[in-house]
């Protein structure tokens, strides 16, 4: 028997070892509300919940309500949650009892370090204390400018294809790289210049190769707590090298090299930081085109390293704990945001009308800002001017809203507790119930999908894109939720009387969403701690790229959003083959009828 094979029976036997102790210890939970019946012994629902799920989320939530008993692996019985209530209590009231499951936690300290998504309880905590203000407002507008240039390389990138006329061109590619460079100059300070074509660095090689080969591993992912808890890192190593699993063995080699590259830059950063570089090689402010540090220190990651040393000694974060929050960041925020861009710059070119009135809404702010000799398409809005734009922040949370990046999440009961509901549902026998009780270990899974569609909360019409929903009659911005404190010269309506009329806020009901009452980015100790970035992002590229160019959809391909835990866009067969991930788009410069 050669060593691949012993390995992968070591593995198979160990594998099967697990399932009968999960199999095993499910038997005794017990969740006790309707659901639909199991569609698979293995998979149960999960698949049509993960596997281009969009329908089938959402008709679970029409037919049982906002809380619903699913089956997930082996028959195991998960709670599906939508309800507002349930949702407060467990991103917000009850964080510490619903906490991310052991699966999660322990892979992601396997793969990014000790970083936010890798830790829990006091550590989490005390980490976002160091982080939060790192995100703040008045560090994303100093960011702001330092990022432009991002917007207009892929602008410029975009020109130059279609120097010959209209053009189709694949934007899944260049949302992809932009993201990729955006979230790289903001969180590292660092360019790996994503953006030129010719060039591929190994790290943003790996990083765009993580989440398909992440996808090959789902069903080891499960294991992966049992390998931690019962193999030390050397026999983990060796079982490693022995399985032959071709997927975990690229995505080995995806996470060393991301961490061998962030460690680089941390090190340079440290030493710039300390005084101690000698020789100059953090490279500040290199031309366009080439590698190397650009921020002049106002990345996060620079930041979080000042507000670390100047910290007293009990909140500092550890070397390995910074060193995490690098790749972290680098993760949670590159992919997300590289789709919705996609999807916002589909939706325009869908819908004419609504790009024609982003455009004219732009070009105002950008010619009531325009010097003497400059072009208006060529001023840069400043941030409280970007982000007070009403027709693009109703486009941005609209999008958001309707087609969240990340649709499903999942928590775990750390001890039995009892679960209520804003709305009843029924129990198993058809009684309503107001509460559900929950035994120890259940699995939570969070639909930001179906909370975001909730027509009890965003009315009848929830699943229709409709950026107007956030405007009043007279275009202006309708208030979004207590507390937010809009930026300087932004026309704010207050809440009407009527209070069916604020988006996201019905009878007083609401999502505890840190984003405009939706759930897109969560609420609570463990909201996206990104997303004033993001939207800041979108927004940029957005204004930046209609100002000069023109989208439309190819009459002959049909695209086609699959909801697989993040959106892919495809095309669908004979044009396409349903698989690929690709938004092609019609692309021109603008024209005087385009506004
Ligand atoms: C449209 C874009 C984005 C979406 C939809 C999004 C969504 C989310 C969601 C739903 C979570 C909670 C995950 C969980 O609890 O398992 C999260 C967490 C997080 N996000 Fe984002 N995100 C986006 C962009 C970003 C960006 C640009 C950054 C960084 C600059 C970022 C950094 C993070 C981090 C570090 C966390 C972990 C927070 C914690 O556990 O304390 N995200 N995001």
């Amino acid at each position: 028997m050669s060593v691949a094979h012993a390995g992968a029976s070591v593995l198979l036997a160990l594998v099967l070892w697990a399932l009968v102790k999960r199999l095993t210890a499910t038997k005794a939970r017990a969740i006790d509300i309707a659901g639909p019946e199991t569609d698979h012994w293995l998979k149960g629902n999960y698949h049509r919940i993960f596997q281009d799920g969009l329908e089938y989320n959402l008709q679970l939530t029409e037919k049982y309500g906002g809380a619903v008993r699913i089956h997930a692996l082996l028959g195991e019985e998960q709670l599906y949650v939508s309800d507002p209530r349930a949702l407060h209590h467990i991103v917000v009231k009850e964080q510490d009892v619903y906490e991310e499951t052991d699966m999660f936690i322990m892979g992601n300290k396997l793969i990014f370090g000790e970083g936010l998504i890798s830790t829990l309880g006091e550590q989490h905590r005390k980490q976002r204390k160091m982080l939060n203000p790192v995100f703040s407002l008045a560090n994303m507008r100093d960011l702001l400018p330092t990022i432009q240039p991002i917007a207009d390389q892929l602008c410029d990138l975009l020109v130059s294809k279609i120097t010959a006329g209209e053009q189709e061109i694949d934007i899944v590619p260049w949302t992809s790289r932009g993201a990729l460079e955006y979230i790289c100059q903001a969180a590292l300070g660092y360019t790996f210049d994503a953006l030129n074509p010719e060039k591929t660095s190994e790290y943003a090689e790996a990083l765009r190769r993580f989440s398909p080969t992440a996808l090959r591993l789902i069903l080891i992912r499960p294991f992966v707590p049992f390998f931690v808890r019962n193999f030390s890192l050397q026999w983990r190593n060796r079982i490693m090298d022995w399985v032959p699993i071709k997927p975990l063995k690229e995505f080995r080699r995806i996470v060393e090299v991301m961490h061998r590259t962030c460690k680089g830059i941390y090190a340079d950063k440290k030493s710039a930081i300390e005084g101690t570089l000698v020789d100059g090689s953090l490279k500040l402010n290199e031309p366009q085109g080439a590698t190397g540090f650009r921020s002049r220190g106002r990345d996060i990651i620079s930041i979080l390293l000042r507000a670390n040393r100047s910290s007293n000694v009990r909140d500092m974060l550890t070397e390995s704990e910074l060193l995490g929050q690098m790749n972290t960041i680098i993760f949670a925020g590159f992919e997300t945001t590289a789709i919705a861009t996609s999807r916002l710059l589909y939706l325009l070119a869908s819908r004419p009308d609504a790009q024609a009135r982003l455009r004219r809404e732009v070009r105002a702010a950008k010619m009531a800002h325009v010097g003497d000799s400059a072009r208006w398409q060529d001023v840069n809005l400043s941030y409280d001017v970007l982000m007070g734009l009403p027709y693009l922040d109703a486009l941005v949370r609209e999008t958001l809203r309707v087609y969240p990046p990340t649709s499903l999440l999942s928590r775990t009961t750390r001890k039995s507790t009892v679960l209520p509901l804003e709305f009843p549902v029924r129990s198993a026998s058809g009684q309503e119930v107001t509460s559900i009780p929950l035994p120890e270990n259940t699995t939570v899974i969070i639909s930001i999908l179906a909370a975001n569609h909730n027509k009890e909360i965003w009315g009848e019409d929830a699943s229709d894109w409709r950026p107007e929903r956030w405007l009043t009659s007279t275009g202006e911005r309708v208030r979004l939720s207590d507390g937010e404190n809009p930026p300087d010269g932004y026309v704010v309506v207050e809440r009407s009387e009527e209070e069916d009329k604020v988006p996201g806020n019905r009878n007083g009901i609401k999502y505890p969403g840190v984003y405009a009452s939706m759930m897109t980015f969560l609420g609570g100790g463990r909201a996206c701690i990104g997303f004033k970035f993001a939207e800041m992002e979108m927004k940029q590229v957005l204004t930046t790229l209609l100002s000069t160019l023109h989208f439309s959809l190819p009459a002959e391909k049909e695209i086609y959003w699959k909801m697989n835990g993040l959106q892919v866009p495809v095309v669908r067969p004979p044009a396409g083959d349903g698989q690929t991930p690709q938004v092609p788009l019609k692309i021109r410069l603008v024209r005087d009828d385009d506004y």
